[in-house]
């Protein structure tokens, strides 16, 4: 008998050095195997434009579902999940030879008003243990990694120990991310686990702030021993606005110190407020994009690299941060006829170092 469907897939993730725990971290890789590169996508555009799933095809080894395993998308009641979107991106990525990257088991926002009104511990922690053990068990043959905690800095930290309010945290306390990510090393002891956070790079404002207190989260972590596998940087940069570039690479390297991976999983940047012209702001951008990349990387190279949507067509960019000019704005790796940017030769750049 021939490798079943299983085998292919598992040759194919193995392949691209996606994934696990103990298993592929990019710096096991040959020296000619790039770090793996990731598109987010959110199913109504792929489902939409046969473009977007060809060029994901062609350019990325991993789907991260933009919205599709948010609580918000898969629980509409407290006893019902719903994977019919999330499991037609599975089954795109099962039928690429794709692994998928699972965002996200825990995070204060998009919930189903089910979930806020929770008004007990045990109701709580029951809501949450089921989630992930079902979501995790679902897809853990092409999902190898999640994001297990997301978003777990409030913006304005006053304090290291500061963490973002959430009924999560209102009624478990902040114990409830460690607790997340016991659960989910219970559910799948090889998958990687990620904690994600965003706004960590930049050298102003309360921007320090919130990457002490997300170094001091994970450092926690650490030290309880819980099992945090990755360090995500969502990496929505604020076009214009300045990388701390020693601060963010002497951060990375204290996170590798402690035996953790560091992903990017949500990059693109916020050009809302860059000047006009498509070529002018295509090199701002592919430099914001080097000088992030360039930090992170000084230490060691990434584990992999995911932007948030692929072709500039296709990003919550246009409509969260929309520009008053009218001209569209240009984020992503691909433009909108999904021809490549400079932003996307910075990205290969980073994903060849070793
Ligand atoms: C965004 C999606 O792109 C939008 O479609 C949705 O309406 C809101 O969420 N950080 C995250 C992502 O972790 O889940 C967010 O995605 C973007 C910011």
């Amino acid at each position: 008998m021939g490798p079943t469907r299983r085998d292919v897939l598992a040759m194919g993730l193995a392949t691209c050095g996606w994934a696990a725990a103990g298993g592929t971290a990019a710096s096991a890789q040959p020296a000619h195997r790039p770090v793996p590169f990731g598109g987010a996508v959110y199913l109504p555009d792929l489902e939409a434009d046969p473009r977007l799933g060809d060029a994901i095809v062609a350019h990325c080894q991993a789907v991260t579902p933009v919205n599709e395993l948010k609580w918000i998308s898969t629980r509409p009641a407290p006893d019902l999940f719903d994977f019919a979107a999330s499991d037609k991106i599975a089954d795109f990525a099962r039928t690429n030879a794709l692994a998928m990257h699972g965002h996200t088991l825990v995070w204060y926002a998009e919930l189903p008003e089910w979930v806020t009104r929770l008004t007990s511990a045990a109701d709580a922690e029951r809501a949450l243990t089921e989630h992930i053990v079902t979501t995790m068990q679902r897809y853990g043959d092409v999902a190898r990694s999640w994001d297990v905690v997301n978003e777990p800095i409030p913006d304005a930290a006053r304090r290291p120990t500061d963490r973002r309010d959430s009924h999560w945290r209102a009624l478990l306390g902040d114990d409830h991310i460690a607790q997340a990510f016991r659960i989910a090393h219970d559910v799948d002891p090889d998958a990687l686990l990620v904690i994600n956070e965003y706004d960590v790079e930049f050298a102003t404002g309360y921007f320090p702030a919130k990457r002490q207190a997300f170094a001091h989260l994970i450092r926690e972590l650490v030290d309880k021993g819980v099992p945090v596998h990755a360090v995500g940087l969502q990496g929505h940069l604020r076009g214009g606005v300045p990388i701390a570039k020693d601060e963010l690479a002497q951060f990375v390297a204290d996170m590798r110190e402690l035996g953790l991976k560091i992903m990017v999983t949500e990059l693109d940047v916020i050009d809302r407020d860059l000047p006009g012209p498509a070529d002018v702001r295509d090199a701002i951008i592919a430099a914001q994009v080097e000088d992030f990349l360039g930090a992170i990387t000084a230490s060691g190279p990434l584990h992999s690299i995911t932007t948030w949507g692929l072709s500039d067509t296709y990003t919550w960019i246009r409509w969260a941060y929309g520009r008053s000019d009218g001209l569209g704005n240009r984020p992503l790796p691909l433009d909108e006829n999904f021809q490549r940017k400079p932003m996307f030769d910075v990205i290969d750049r980073f994903r060849s170092i070793v």
